[in-house]
């Protein structure tokens, strides 16, 4: 058993942040989003994966590696430009052989792992398997029909009117079926060779394509919304670890994770809340769900159910809330007068502004 891990894709709903990175390395709880999916192969135990690259090969290759880190052997595949998850499978071909394999979306997220589901695909005698769950619009997936016994009877890439309220997850299970099915099909109208076309070819021809219904938590994590909220999800388990430094003014609330080289002076936290190596964080106010990266600067600042990303700073502005900051910015009053809001700010930004 392989795995494949699609790690190219372009992120636009992530813009202006994926405009410089890679949104499968953007931080939950202050650790890359893709790092949780490689855990959970290795733990499935499976060794050998490929990754597919896109624009952001170089950056993802720095930071993930050959995968020692994880336990696992990496093999990079880089694909031209973002042409569908179904071309994915067809550019890993020879890496894939003829092996059973697990394709994993990088930028999904997936409590409780997949180790069971791997296991139940190796003693089962299907050619595919996909994870469905309930969403509340189902417009922005895959969506699956199932009949009363529970057999996939459709299956849409982004239906305008769904069958039905069960989105096709990130992780699919493929025998080596799949292969002809990738060959089989042709592009969208959106111009993707689509892997759900693909699921579907196999339907058609008469393979056996089994679905679980999974009611864990599970995030496709493409926009500012699901980012957050994946991020309080993970931070509901942290347990407190104060590796840095807190001054005997500052009170803490709730669990905190503050690593090391990182100063509290005179806050008010109240978590769950994490702040990455050597942040300084003075006269601030952290809520429950903030994620602070390292090396950034709070001052005189207000800030919760937030993400904010290493080397930023944020000094006497309150009140920052359900907010996605990326690297090296800067947030701060404008002058008193005139009394205007004055704005640096990349392509596809967003702003909201009060008074
Ligand atoms: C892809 C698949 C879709 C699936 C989703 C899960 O969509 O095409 O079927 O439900 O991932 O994250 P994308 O996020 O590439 O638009």
């Amino acid at each position: 058993m392989k795995a494949l891990v699609l790690a190219g894709g372009r992120g636009t709903r992530l813009r202006p942040l994926t405009n410089t990175s890679a949104k499968q390395l953007f931080p939950v709880a202050n650790k890359p989003v893709l790092f949780y999916g490689l855990e959970a192969i290795r733990d499935a135990g499976i060794t050998d994966v490929g990754m597919i690259v896109g624009d952001t090969a170089a950056e993802i290759r720095r930071v993930v590696g050959d995968g020692a880190q994880f336990g696992l052997r990496i093999t990079y595949i880089p694909q031209e430009a973002p042409l569908g998850l179904a071309h994915c499978v067809l550019i890993a071909r020879d890496y894939l052989g003829d092996d059973d394999f697990v394709m994993y979306l990088g930028d999904n997220f997936l409590i409780g792992g997949i180790h069971d589901m791997v296991q139940a695909f190796g003693e089962g005698d299907y050619s595919a398997q996909i994870l469905l769950t309930p969403v509340d619009d189902p417009r922005s997936y895959g969506v699956a029909q199932l009949n009363r016994s529970g057999q996939i009877v459709g299956l849409a890439e982004k239906p305008d009117e769904p069958a039905s309220d069960l989105a096709i997850v990130g992780v699919y299970l493929f025998t080596r079926a799949v292969h002809d099915a990738v060959r089989a099909i042709t592009p969208s109208p959106r111009g993707e060779l689509e892997i759900t076309d693909a699921l579907q070819w196999l339907i058609d021809t008469g393979h056996h394509v089994h679905s679980h219904v999974i009611t864990g938590y599970w995030k496709d994590t493409g926009r500012v919304q699901d980012m957050l909220e994946c991020n309080r999800m993970v931070l509901e388990s942290i347990e407190t670890r104060l590796a840095g430094t807190v001054d005997g003014r500052t009170e803490i609330t709730g669990r905190v994770v503050l690593e090391a080289g990182a100063v509290l002076e005179d806050c008010v936290i109240r978590g769950p809340v994490v702040i990455g190596a050597d942040s300084k964080i003075t006269g601030s106010y952290l809520g429950p769900f903030t994620s602070i990266g390292a090396g950034c600067t709070l001052e005189d600042a207000e800030i919760e159910y937030s993400i904010v990303m290493n080397s930023s700073a944020i000094r006497g502005v309150a009140r920052i809330e359900a907010s996605l900051i990326g690297k090296g910015v800067e947030v701060m009053p404008a002058r008193r007068a005139p009394n205007t809001h004055q704005l640096v700010i990349g392509d596809h930004s967003t702003v909201r502004l009060r008074g």
